[in-house]
């Protein structure tokens, strides 16, 4: 990976962070996201600390807000005159329906909406540094979503599983669509399951009856680096070059839902997106 670029989001804890100092650790210089410029900094300093990553540069902002990504995507910008590789790993999961500064569900907004307005602002540059590289990471919970085009936002009836397996299927038909439009563009767009890993996923707002036994199955997770093992591979591996539009899992493609075939709905999904961001058909 020497002498390329590599922006990870959400690069502060978990599988973000295993993936940037792995990717580090390869010789790339890597870029973090996270929201407090603080423990950012903290955590590109950790990983430049690492022998033979000495090139970690850590990127402030919230991602639930899309002034905060159009920001980053400037920074970004601005930093990398190349980019070659974009990992779409910030996420998480909400027991109760929280509201974003855009007036949309948090779920929706960061786990969605978020890697699809960063990637679009960042296309250019990816395309130019081409051969490129976007990895999404979903999740398997995206094979219990549905995309409820009449309540996306979770409005009339929220439940944390529906909305962040919603926004994990949304992930993977982002990444099948993106992959189709990106055809001959020499860039390839893939998505994952990192497995269950034992990080702080969902601590923010945890379900109470759900809390004793995430205590307890967290002792059987696995660790944020083998969580982040599909993602480096992705990001880096010469076996997945010119590998996209499919899913992996443990480093293999699989087959993901049936519902994340559905190119009609994919197309819906990306038109809808486009006006949530406010981005124009165009852009
Ligand atoms: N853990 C699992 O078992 C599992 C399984 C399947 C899929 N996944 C997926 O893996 C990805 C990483 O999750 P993880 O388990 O590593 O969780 P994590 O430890 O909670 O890490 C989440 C990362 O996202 C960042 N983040 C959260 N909210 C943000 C916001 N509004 N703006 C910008 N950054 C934000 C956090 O940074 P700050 O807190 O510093 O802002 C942190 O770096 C997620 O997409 C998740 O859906 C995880």
């Amino acid at each position: 990976m020497a002498g390329k670029s590599v922006l990870v989001t959400g690069g502060t804890s978990g599988i973000g962070k295993a993936t940037a100092a792995g990717l580090a650790a390869l010789g790339a210089r890597v870029g973090i996201t996270g929201r407090d410029p603080a423990r950012t900094e903290a955590a590109a300093a950790g990983i430049r600390a690492t022998p033979g990553s000495p090139a970690v540069d850590g990127f402030a902002a919230d991602m639930s807000a899309q002034a905060g990504v159009r920001r980053l995507a400037a920074q970004v910008l601005d930093t990398y005159p190349r980019l070659d590789v974009l990992v779409n790993n910030a996420g998480g999961f909400w027991a109760h329906r929280h509201v974003t500064a855009d007036g949309l569900e948090h779920t929706f907004a960061l786990n969605h909406l978020a890697p699809f307005l960063l990637t679009s602002l960042l296309l250019d540059r990816l395309a130019a540094s081409a051969p490129a590289r976007i990895i999404t990471v979903s999740s398997g919970a995206h094979a219990r979503g549905r995309i409820d085009f009449d309540d996306l936002q979770g409005k009339r009836d929220y439940s944390g599983q529906r909305a962040y397996s919603q926004s994990k299927l949304a992930n993977v038909m982002f990444t099948y669509e993106l992959s189709r439009r990106l055809d001959g563009a020499g860039v390839t767009a893939t998505v994952l399951h990192p497995g269950v890993i034992r990080t702080s996923f969902g601590a923010e707002d945890q379900a109470a009856y759900l809390a004793v036994m995430i205590r307890v199955a967290r002792l059987f997770m696995k660790t944020p680096a083998q969580g982040a093992g599909t993602s480096i591979y992705l990001a880096s591996s010469p076996e997945v070059e010119g590998i996209t539009g499919r899913y992996f899992v443990n480093r293999k493609p699989r087959t993901s839902s049936k519902a994340s075939y559905d190119t009609a709905a994919a197309a819906r999904l990306w038109q809808v997106s486009t006006d949530l961001a406010g981005m124009t058909a165009t852009a």
